[in-house]
C-alpha cells in the first residue's frame, strides 16, 4: 500500500517516513525542499535501509501533482507540505493562502481524480488561539489569531465540507502541540533556516555555541515560575500518531479530529534545566519582554486519541530534550554540510525530477 507523504522531506514528515517505512509501507515522498533539505530523505534511507521514491514537486504544481498520482498506485495521503512560521505569516500572509490552502485544493482535486480519498492532515494547536480552559480538548473553542493558523482552521472546515460532499472520505485532522526531540540516531531532527523561531531549536543552538545566549520572552506570566507554559511532544511519538490515524482512515470514513500532546504542561525555565541536566551544556539566558501573540499556558487533553486511535505520548521531557541536543552536536550546521558535498556531484542521492530525470 503506497502512503504518498507530502513534505516528508520536512522535520515532522521525515520522522514519519522512518516510521511508515519500518512499519512495511511502500512510500512515496513529494516536497519542493523550499523549507527542507533533501539531505533528511538520504538519512531516512540510511536509517531503515528502505528506499523509496522522491519527487521534487511543490504542492502548487498541478502538472506535477498529476504525474505522482499517474505513476504510482496511491492508498492514502499524509499531508505536511506547508508553510508553518507565525511571524512569516503576518508579514506574507497571502503567501501563506496560496500554499497552504490552494496547495491543499490542488492536492485534494487530484487525490478525488484518482479516486484517493483517505487523508491525514497535518494541523496545529494553534487554532485554538488564546485558550479559556486547559487542558484542551478537541471541542475546545476555535479562534485562530495568525494568517497560519487561520490556514490550517480554515483547510479543516474546507476538508469537514469535502466529506460532506462525499462521504466516502476518511479524513484524520492531526492538531500537534510542541514537537521536538529526534529520532535517537541523530541522523534526522530540526533543522531551522536561520534564526529559529521555536524554543528547543534555539537553546540546541545555544548550547553549541551558534548563538550566544538564549532569550526568555517574559518571566511574568500566571504560571508556576512566570515562564510560558506548553506541551511538549517528542517527534517520534508525534510520527506514531500518524500511523494509528492513517490506520483509522482505512478501517472508516467520516472526519476525525485529534489533539496529539502528552497532556502536560512545562515551563520555558523548567525546559532549560532539563536540557542543562540531560545535555551538561549551560545555556546562558535573559529574561525579555513578552512575544506578541504568546499565550501564558497552553497543553492538552490528549484522551480522544487514546480512546479511539489506541495512541499516547511515551516519551517523556528528559528523553525530549537528550534526542535535539544529540542531533544538534552531530550536526553542527544542520544538512548544510552533507548537502553541499551531494550537490558538488560526489553525492549517490536519487531524486526523481517532476519531468522524471534523477536531478543527482
Ligand atoms: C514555546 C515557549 C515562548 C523561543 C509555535 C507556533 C505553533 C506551533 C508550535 C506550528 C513560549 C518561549 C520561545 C525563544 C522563548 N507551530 N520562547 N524564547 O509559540 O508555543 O508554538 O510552535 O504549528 O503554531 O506558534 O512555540 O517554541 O515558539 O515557544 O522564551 O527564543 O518558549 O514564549 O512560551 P509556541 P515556541
Amino acid at each position: 500500500m503506497a502512503i504518498l507523504v507530502t513534505g516528508g522531506a520536512g522535520y515532522i514528515g521525515s520522522h514519519t517516513v522512518v516510521e511508515l517505512l519500518t512499519a512495511g509501507y511502500e512510500v512515496i515522498v513529494l516536497d519542493n525542499f523550499s523549507n527542507s533539505s533533501p539531505m533528511s530523505l538520504k538519512r531516512v534511507s540510511e536509517i531503515t535501509g528502505r528506499e523509496f521514491k522522491i519527487y521534487n514537486v511543490s504542492i502548487l504544481d498541478r502538472n506535477g501533482l498529476e504525474k505522482v498520482f499517474s505513476e504510482n498506485s496511491i492508498h492514502a495521503v499524509i499531508h505536511f507540505a506547508g508553510f508553518k512560521a507565525v511571524g512569516e505569516s503576518v508579514e506574507a500572509p497571502l503567501k501563506y493562502y496560496q500554499n497552504n490552502i490552494s496547495g491543499t485544493i490542488l492536492l485534494c482535486e487530484m487525490m478525488q481524480k484518482y479516486e484517493v480519498k483517505r487523508l491525514v492532515f497535518s494541523s496545529s494547536a494553534t487554532v485554538y488561539g488564546v485558550p479559556k480552559v486547559v487542558p484542551i480538548s478537541e471541542d475546545s473553542p476555535l479562534s485562530a489569531t495568525n494568517p497560519y493558523g487561520r490556514t490550517k482552521l480554515m483547510i479543516e472546515e474546507i476538508l469537514e465540507d469535502l466529506f460532506r460532499s462525499d462521504n466516502r472520505w476518511s479524513i484524520s485532522i492531526l492538531r500537534y502541540f510542541n514537537p521536538i526531540g529526534a529520532h535517537d540516531s541523530g541522523k534526522i531532527g530540526e533543522d531551522p533556516s536561520g534564526i529559529p523561531n521555536n524554543l528547543v531549536p534555539y537553546i540546541t543552538k545555544v548550547a553549541v555555541g551558534k548563538l550566544r545566549e538564549l532569550k526568555i520572552f517574559g518571566a511574568d506570566y500566571p504560571t508556576k515560575d512566570g515562564t510560558g507554559v506548553r506541551d511538549y511532544i517528542h517527534v517520534v511519538d508525534l510520527a506514531m500518531g500518524h500511523l494509528k490515524a492513517l490506520e483509522k482512515n482505512f478501517a472508516s470514513t467520516g472526519v476525525s479530529t485529534y489533539n496529539l500532546g502528552t497532556g502536560k504542561g512545562y515551563s520555558v525555565l523548567e525546559i532549560v534545566k532539563t536540557f542543562e541536566k540531560m545535555c551538561g551544556e549551560k545555556i546562558p539566558y535573559t529574561i525579555t519582554e513578552r512575544r506578541p501573540g504568546d499565550v501564558a499556558v497552553c497543553f492538552s487533553d490528549p484522551s480522544k486519541a487514546k480512546k479511539e486511535l489506541n495512541w499516547s505520548a511515551k516519551k517523556e521531557i528528559e528523553e525530549m530534550c537528550a534526542d535535539s541536543w544529540r542531533w544538534q552536536a552531530k550536526n553542527q550546521e544542520g544538512y548544510d554540510e552533507e548537502e553541499n558535498t551531494i550537490l558538488a556531484g560526489t553525492g549517490n542521492l536519487r531524486l526523481i525530477q517532476n519531468n522524471g530525470d534523477f536531478l543527482y
